[in-house]
């Protein structure tokens, strides 16, 4: 088969990495793709990377992909970026044709309208903080007062990540929520906004892999998304991340399969847009059980990093079976191990950095099998790899347990250089000091 992988990230050189251990593949293509992922695929340079927001320039990426995948004879293609699904890449493939792994644009709207996935819990009962939605600032206004803080505001669009904000203070949550809905931050992902009951507990990670019908769990994870060690200041995309995670026990996580997951994807297809790809399930762990903090309608990054090396099926096979409907055949084979990824990124992220430092060391982890670097911010200059993102390598580990995959990660870190590298040194730190 020609699989295509869309996507540049550590996220996306994982599945690559992951696909090529298949022995049904005979070639894999990335757009773009990212110098890591060279030895395992062809890279193609087509970008499908444009925020949700600016419709027409995705759509006309969208169109020049699949003529692109038309004409080469692409037999699959699996999706790693959350603004592609939002723009309906999934929608434009099926109808010409192309298999394509991912929620189509309506389903992924559990991801890209948090009023669409909170009414939606709110109305078949999923546990979530109390919210309400608001396009207009004065009844925010006279909503977050009667509530008091501390609460949440978000905006209701994709904002990279950062669209939430934990306002411990009453007139914060105000001038937050005025800010969002006059379009100073966030731009039209801001137009409305969710304002949500503020949840105290440990946060956890749950991906489900779903047919519209069937779905299956992988391991727990918990990722590390402040930029400094102890959980400290602005969030990032991530810094790292592990799993499994023993704060989700045995019994937690079935809890979320039946009362999270399970009602989300019947509703999904109740409503006649049947969630297919990677259901993200954001988890607080409060005292009254697992509840949503959010959906997410794609492998997280860098979750993807540590949960595709734990698992040892042929991932085309479970693919192909999601995009077949037939997940209820396949049972996921999870290495009874841990893995860690601890991102190095560039000094200065998630602010301004500098980019084009060289990177040198990754030679000498080559061939070793405990151990494997994804790309996510690298660049070849004349022959020479340097940084060209915030975050720039995942470094990933294998162990026989959180303690040894977690040794082993930073044993491989530190054979690594360039300049102004910066990581958390505390990865996993939640479950490493579990009474
Ligand atoms: P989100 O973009 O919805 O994932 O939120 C980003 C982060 O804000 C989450 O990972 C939590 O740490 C925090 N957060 C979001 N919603 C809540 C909430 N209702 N209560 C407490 N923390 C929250
Ligand atoms: N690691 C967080 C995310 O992918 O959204």
């Amino acid at each position: 088969m020609k699989v295509l992988v869309v996507g540049k990230g550590g996220r996306e050189h994982a599945l690559v990495w992951k696909l090529a251990q298949s022995p049904r593949i005979e070639k894999l293509y990335a757009a773009p793709g990212n110098p890591g992922m060279a030895p395992l695929a062809e890279l193609v340079p087509i970008r499908v990377d444009t925020p949700a927001s600016e419709r027409e320039k995705l759509n006309a990426e969208i169109h020049k992909l699949a003529d692109w995948a038309l004409n080469e004879g692409i037999d699959l293609t699996v999706v790693g970026p959350d603004d592609a699904l939002a723009g309906g890449i999934v929608d434009h493939f099926q109808q010409r044709g192309l298999k394509i792994f991912g929620p189509t644009e309506a389903a992924a709207r559990l991801e890209s309208s948090k009023a669409f996935s909170k009414d939606l819990m709110q109305r078949i009962g999923v546990p979530t903080a109390v919210h309400r939605s608001f396009t207009d600032a004065d009844s925010a206004v006279a909503y977050i007062r009667q509530q008091g803080a501390p609460i949440v505001v978000k905006a209701s669009g994709l904002a990279a990540g950062k669209g939430a904000v934990v306002c411990m203070e009453l007139e914060e949550a105000i001038s937050t929520a005025q800010d969002m809905l006059a379009g100073n931050a966030f731009g039209s992902a801001g137009s409305e906004i969710v304002v949500e009951e503020f949840m105290q507990g440990e946060e956890v990670s749950l991906f489900a892999l779903c047919d519209g019908s069937h779905f299956l769990t992988l391991a727990p994870a918990q990722d590390h998304k402040a930029i400094f060690d102890g959980d400290k200041g602005p969030n990032t995309g991530g810094m790292g991340a592990y799993a499994p995670a023993p704060a989700l026990t045995s019994e937690l996580h079935r809890e979320t399969e039946e009362r999270i997951i399970a009602p989300v994807l019947a509703e999904m297809q109740r409503m006649g847009c049947p969630f297919t790809g990677v259901l993200y399930c954001g988890l607080m762990l409060t005292g009254e059980g697992p509840k949503v903090v959010e959906f997410n309608a794609r492998f997280g990054d860098p979750e993807c990093q540590i949960l595709l090396p734990l698992i040892q099926n042929d991932l085309l096979d479970i693919i192909e079976a999601a995009c077949d409907g037939q997940l209820d055949r396949i049972q996921i084979d999870n290495a009874p191990r841990a893995c860690v990824c601890v991102v190095m990124a560039a000094e200065g992220y998630p602010e301004s950095y500098p980019k084009g430092m060289a990177i040198s060391g990754l030679e000498s982890l080559t061939g070793e099998t405990e151990q494997v670097v994804f790309h996510a911010g690298t660049e070849l200059r004349d022959e020479q790899l340097v940084t060209n993102g915030g975050r720039v390598l995942g470094v990933t580990a294998l162990g026989d347990t959180i303690h040894d995959a977690v040794a082993n990660a930073y044993k491989a870190v530190d054979a690594i250089h360039f300049d102004g590298a910066y990581y958390r040194r505390d990865i996993a730190h939640k479950a490493l000091s579990r009474p």
